[in-house]
């Protein structure tokens, strides 16, 4: 069962899918504030890169690695702190994919209908006079079940996006609902987060800093790309000595997502006396390149060595595997995916409630002095066994976490159990959820 919301810290998830160089609008937009939030106190934060949302749209391999290589290294040059944060790679999850199809199964096909990438698509064939279903894959169809396998699997509270991302999450939401009330709680329902502080911003030529534009400014351009591509933002054609305005002007709105107040209120100054488009522009680019330099640096040396990106994620996906292997287990047990032998319904439950169940066993080791416990399967084998406590209040603080908060709770005291393969701790998960069962067919008779 998920945890209510107040029993961990909170947890913060963004997903960036892969799919092209990253430019000063993902930076200004999501990067730069991520990385900042992400060590704050009191949040867990999970970034990964949606390598699997990618196939949707790219079907070009060799680009699909190079954008993850660079969005990783992107992420890393920026200051995200692997040791801190769980920084992954989507298909590294094996659970994901499963989890995708359990959600699958509980979304209606109705609801997908109405998303509004597919939809989109749909229209402009549509217009077209095409048929309505030209060039939709089923996989752009499931994008909002994959996003919210995504989420779920990590019972993520908040999930920072952009606008036109809030209704996925709301979708995400209701396929945890749905499963819930049918299988009981285990999702966390997951709420969109939008923050009104965090800048759009404009491209080359005005509109929206977009790679469907092709109006960006790749973020880490070397120095005199950087020059050159400041240089062709759009201005109108007042003179040097005119007054300027500030009000939809692209390079004054670039120029306040890097400045200052103080460096922005010297810009607005400089436009009412006429500063020359040209001295605006190098303003802007030295500014851009202040901010930038020392990121691009670190950058560049990533890049250099994508084994150690390579090593970066797989270790991230080890630490986030913690997590969703035993959840996945807990979730195979309640859809009904269960070992034969221990597979029961509540019926059948509460009459082997009185038969043999597994159990918790607490002891003290002589040798040590520490206090221990055991669980045990129904026929007495051990499935985890406790490191030493220091008092058997905690001890029984560990094994009351284990029974009311089961796969969660397995992945959060891995430091205080033994270590255990994939295979027993599916077992240990299954003999938890079998115990809670028998726990509540127990009060419910
Ligand atoms: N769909 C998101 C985007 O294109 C990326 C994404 C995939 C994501 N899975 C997610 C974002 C889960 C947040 C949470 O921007």
């Amino acid at each position: 069962m998920a945890t209510s919301p107040s029993a961990r810290p909170l947890r913060v998830l963004t997903g960036i899918t892969p799919s092209g160089t990253p430019h000063l609008g993902n930076y200004v937009g999501s990067i730069r504030h991520s990385v900042r939030q992400s060590v704050a106190p009191g949040v867990e934060s999970f970034f990964f890169l949606a390598d699997y949302h990618a196939l949707i749209k790219v079907q070009e391999p060799a680009l699909i690695q190079r954008s993850t290589l660079e969005i990783a290294a992107s992420w890393l040059a920026c200051g995200l702190d692997p040791e801190r944060v769980t920084f992954y790679r989507q298909s590294d999850i094996v659970e994901i994919p499963e989890l995708t199809w359990f959600l699958t199964c509980v979304t209606g096909k109705g609801v997908l209908n109405r998303a509004h990438a597919y939809k989109a698509q749909l229209d402009k064939n549509v217009a077209k006079g095409e048929d309505p279903d030209a060039d939709v894959t089923a996989g752009l169809f499931m994008y909002p079940v994959l996003m919210g396998a995504d989420i779920l699997m990590f019972n993520a509270h908040k999930v920072p996006v952009g606008r036109d991302q809030v209704q996925h999450i709301e979708m995400a939401r209701d396929m945890a609902q749905r499963f819930n009330h049918q299988y009981g709680e285990h999702f966390t329902l997951p709420e969109a987060e939008i923050d009104d502080a965090v800048a759009t911003l404009p491209g080359l030529d005005g509109r929206k800093m977009s790679k469907s534009y092709g109006n960006t400014i790749p973020m880490f351009a070397p120095r005199a790309q950087l020059q050159k591509q400041i240089a062709s933002i759009v201005t109108d054609s007042r003179a040097p000595g005119e007054p300027k305005d500030t009000e939809g002007s692209a390079l004054f709105q670039i120029y306040q997502a890097f400045a200052s107040a103080d460096e922005t209120e010297a810009l607005r100054k400089a436009y009412a006396e006429g500063i020359a488009w040209g001295d605006a522009k190098q303003m802007l680019f030295e500014r851009i390149d202040l901010e930038v330099a020392p990121l691009r640096a670190r950058y560049e040396a990533l890049m250099n060595d994508p084994a150690e990106i390579e090593r970066v994620l797989l270790a991230g996906a080890e630490k986030a595997r913690q997590l969703s292997r035993p959840f996945m287990a807990e979730l195979r047990h309640a859809v009904g995916l269960r070992n034969l032998a221990a597979g029961r319904d509540k019926g059948a439950a509460r009459k082997a409630a009185k038969v043999a169940k597994p159990s918790f066993k607490q002891y003290r080791e002589r040798d040590d002095g520490l206090f221990y416990f055991k669980l045990l399967d129904a026929q007495g084998a051990t499935l985890l066994q406790s490191r030493g406590f220091a008092s058997p209040q905690e001890a029984g603080r560990a094994i009351a976490a284990l029974q009311q908060q089961r796969a969660e709770a397995l992945a959060a005291l891995a430091g205080q159990l033994e270590p255990a393969d994939a295979d027993a701790l599916r077992a240990a998960t299954e003999a938890l959820e079998a115990l809670a069962e028998a726990a509540a067919a127990g009060t419910a008779s």
